[in-house]
């Protein structure tokens, strides 16, 4: 046998590996070779995250297991999970899941740190808020907005040291962003792309029904390493000079009592990312 042949049955083995997946194991397959170029040439990268997009696009709820059951949802009660996440896969580059978010129900604001991901709408309508965070260099042009009064009223007290600390506690929870355009989606529509800034805070709530949408992240989030999930408010402040140049404040919070996840289960084709 050349070095022909065995290059030529290489091919072809992996064509007919690859003609024998699901199409979500094939996207699992796109997605782990996207995300391994990720620091290597950004043309090819961003070239293969253009393609993982289209491929993310042709996928339906019914290839990941996904009935009219699962559709519909269920009505959310007071003490049921207001999201559900079916876990698909997930290794240390790359984490795939469903969430299905219930009628009147939203993932509150919350960001992707040092992440990219893209999101597809399987069922449902989702109405999507996002911004932008900064770089250093940006950040470091814009002034922090007054917060005397904003402070004082949080801090419950006039002692001026206590304000000094609560405006210096504020100021560190404050994180400028511009808002992106405010987007509805369905299963027609293009899967959405957020990176390490761009895009990289969201809301995502459910419009006029439950809805589910394919959430496919890299790196996962991995607390253990700084990339934890933190929540975010809209803050307004009255000083209007802050807003100069469409930039927005965000303040970090805690998890927000009213968001959980419940688990729900996966009934689609196995991915095992570790054997593509
Ligand atoms: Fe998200």
């Amino acid at each position: 046998m050349t070095c022909h042949d065995i290059l030529a049955c290489d091919v072809t083995d992996d064509n007919h590996e690859m003609a024998n997946l699901q199409a979500i194991q094939k996207l699992a397959k796109q997605a782990l070779d996207t995300f391994r170029s990720v620091n290597g040439d950004k043309n090819v990268f961003l070239d293969k995250l253009s393609s993982l997009r289209a491929s993310m696009n042709r996928i339906r709820a019914a290839d990941l297991g996904i009935d009219d059951a699962v559709a519909a949802g269920r009505d959310h009660q007071p003490w049921s999970a207001p999201v559900g996440y079916m876990f698909v896969a997930e290794n240390p580059l790359v984490s795939m899941g469903v969430f299905v978010v219930q009628r009147g129900c939203r993932l509150p604001l919350h960001d992707h740190r040092s992440m990219h991901g893209v999101i597809k709408v399987l069922t449902g309508t989702v109405r999507m808020r996002s911004y932008d965070l900064l770089t250093e260099e940006q950040r470091e042009t814009i002034k922090l907005p007054d917060l005397s009064g904003f402070s004082a009223s949080s801090a419950g007290s006039t002692d001026p040291h206590d304000l000094d600390s609560a405006v210096q506690q504020l100021a560190r929870t404050l994180h400028p962003v511009r808002p992106r355009a405010e987007l509805e989606l369905t299963p027609d529509s293009e899967p959405c792309v957020l990176g390490p800034l761009e895009g990289n805070v969201h809301s995502i709530e459910s419009v006029g029904g439950p809805a589910a949408f394919l959430d496919i992240l890299s790196p996962p989030y991995d607390p253990e390493v700084g990339r934890d999930c933190v929540y975010y408010k809209e803050t307004k402040f009255t000083d209007s000079e802050e807003s100069v140049g469409d930039v927005r404040w965000l303040r970090r919070i805690p998890q927000p009592a009213s968001f959980w996840c419940s688990q729900e289960d996966y009934l689609g084709p196995p991915v095992d990312l570790d054997s593509l």
